[in-house]
């Protein structure tokens, strides 16, 4: 199996999409190759496509603050994103984007094998929970096989919305009991289980 370095080298060879021709650079995610959390968020934007870097501009301010609330610096996690290229203008990515993308992302998830997944906004939302809606599903955890999914609110919308920040706020400190107990069950069977304890 590749390394994350050689799939990131692939990454930034991509050219399936349109939008491949307009970026600075892909954005593949960042993180420890063996994290065990693993947040994945939308699309780069303007200041991801300058660095290179997922979640550096504000909501990657605010999503440094998350983390730093639950006791993480953001070395300790994997940060990704549904697509690795910045959409025109900050439009929201098209199907054929996702779709394009989504061996990229599911590549990562293979070599990091995250305990814990969590999603940020409608668009990793639907990869994993598709038919869902978030106002319903935030905040809950499934475990699907030894992965648990867990769904927020993207950092962007909770910084501009009071009630969606309460809520991305008290999920966040969520996390660390999803995780543990997670580690602490046995070995799933294959299947989906919602987990109970919240
Ligand atoms: N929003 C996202 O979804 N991803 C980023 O990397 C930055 C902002």
């Amino acid at each position: 199996m590749a390394t994350l370095n050689e799939l990131n080298q692939e990454i930034a060879r991509c050219l399936l999409c349109e939008i491949a021709k307009q970026r600075t650079n892909t954005v593949p995610g960042e993180g420890p190759e063996d994290a065990e959390l693993m947040f994945i968020g939308e699309a780069p934007g303007w200041h991801e496509d300058q660095q290179g870097r997922p979640f550096v501009g504000p909501a990657g301010h605010y999503l440094d603050q998350l983390l730093a609330s639950i006791g993480l610096a953001r070395r300790q996690v994997f940060i990704a994103n549904v697509i690795k290229c910045r959409p025109p203008d900050n439009r929201d990515p098209l199907p054929m984007e996702i779709q394009n993308c989504q061996k990229w992302l599911d590549h990562q998830i293979d070599i990091i094998k995250p305990r814990m997944i969590v999603t940020l906004g409608r668009y990793s939302m639907a990869k994993f929970f598709p038919g869902k809606s978030i106002s319903k599903i935030h905040g809950s955890a499934v475990r699907r096989d030894n992965t648990i999914y867990f769904a927020m609110y993207h950092p962007a919308a909770a910084l501009h919305q009071q009630s969606l920040r309460q809520a991305i706020e008290a999920d966040m400190k969520k996390i660390p009991t999803v995780l543990a107990e997670a580690k602490s069950l046995p070995e799933a069977e294959a299947g989906t289980q919602q987990l109970s304890m919240f």
